[in-house]
């Protein structure tokens, strides 16, 4: 086959990863857990027997530095290629704090090994290679509730995502509040290895996350809502007081931010099982059941510029 197209979802981390143990294999210091979102998806074709190298990002040349990190991937991938054509459209925005690269990558991936004909590989070893596209990929190659542990080899073969609770297993909600679209200050690979170097909370934040992987795991498995949310609401913050403590300083929040925890956390003093977590970026993501999705929307709309509401999502996969 010389060409194929593969589809995915991006992931929201409940318990978030920030931060590397290896640079070059993208191995992470932290395991994470994260669920993949329908309603948002990347789909993204690759053909080989082209005359030159052409990314495209929704149907236009992409901006040169993705186009750089796609075909530097597509190298590592694929040494002593020849040039290749990648379409990859999102039907959401790129590079805003919504898991864009993500999706990319895993979609990327997946056509990539479809499209050069060579033997097909596990998931979890699509997994391994996703995740030095980007370290959040890893967990888009399957749907539902995903681990990602961070493993000890140093060659990062048993760091990849692994299934926990298919899409079907929880019918929960994640309302997504766009407090500020746009790319973000700082990227998630500089910002990590900023935090790394210079803040004095890296090391307890590294220590203090392996717990709460295995807490939220179990929480997940007995589908117990305020406990999840409470250990999610715990990696979040810990995450950004990390950010805050980095020199310079890695602030993403931005008034809206704010005032979406806040109303997060009225919501609940007044009887509603709702609860926030955030990215590398201003936007605010809660964790609810169906049935409060309206309520949690309401009340993000003064302080945003859209919401989307996001459920559980099923693995990439290869289109026809
Ligand atoms: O996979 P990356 O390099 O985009 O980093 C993702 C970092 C966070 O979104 C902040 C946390 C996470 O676990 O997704």
């Amino acid at each position: 086959m010389s060409q194929a197209t593969a589809t995915a979802h991006p992931n929201i981390a409940l318990i978030k990863y920030w931060g590397k143990r290896d640079l070059r294999l993208n191995l992470p210091a932290v395991s994470s857990l994260s669920l993949t979102l329908a309603g948002f998806s990347t789909r993204t074709q690759v053909r080989w027997s082209v005359p030159a190298d052409e990314v495209l990002l929704d149907e236009r040349p992409a901006p040169e530095r993705f186009a750089r990190r796609a075909l530097s991937f597509v190298d590592r991938m694929t040494p002593d290629r020849p040039p290749v054509s990648i379409h990859t459209h999102n039907d959401f925005p790129t590079g805003a704090g919504l898991a864009s690269s993500a999706s990319g990558f895993a979609a990327l991936t997946l056509a990539l090994r479809a499209a050069s004909g060579a033997p097909q590989l596990d998931r979890r070893a699509l997994s391994v290679l996703a995740r030095q596209g980007s370290g959040s990929a890893c967990r888009s190659l399957w749907g539902g509730f995903v681990r990602w542990n961070r493993g000890k080899r140093p060659d990062g073969r048993d760091s990849h995502g692994l299934p926990i609770a298919a899409a079907d297993h929880w019918d929960v909600r994640m309302v997504v509040g766009v407090v500020r679209s746009g790319p973000k200050s700082i990227g998630s690979t500089d910002g990590m290895e900023a935090s790394r170097r210079t803040s004095p909370f890296y090391q307890a934040w590294v220590e203090h996350n392996e717990p709460l992987v295995d807490a939220a795991e179990a929480s997940v498995l007995r589908r117990d809502l305020p406990a999840l949310g409470e250990l999610m609401e715990q990696s979040t913050l810990a995450m950004h007081a990390v950010m805050h403590s980095t020199r310079p300083p890695i602030i993403y929040w931005r008034p809206g931010t704010l005032a979406c925890l806040h109303a997060v956390r009225e919501l609940r003093a007044s009887g509603t099982g709702v609860w926030a977590t955030m990215d590398a970026g201003p936007n605010v993501k809660a964790l609810c059941l169906p049935a409060d999705a309206d309520r949690v929307q309401a009340a993000f709309a003064p302080h945003v510029e859209r919401c989307h509401v996001l459920g559980p999502g099923g693995p990439a996969r290869l289109l026809p």
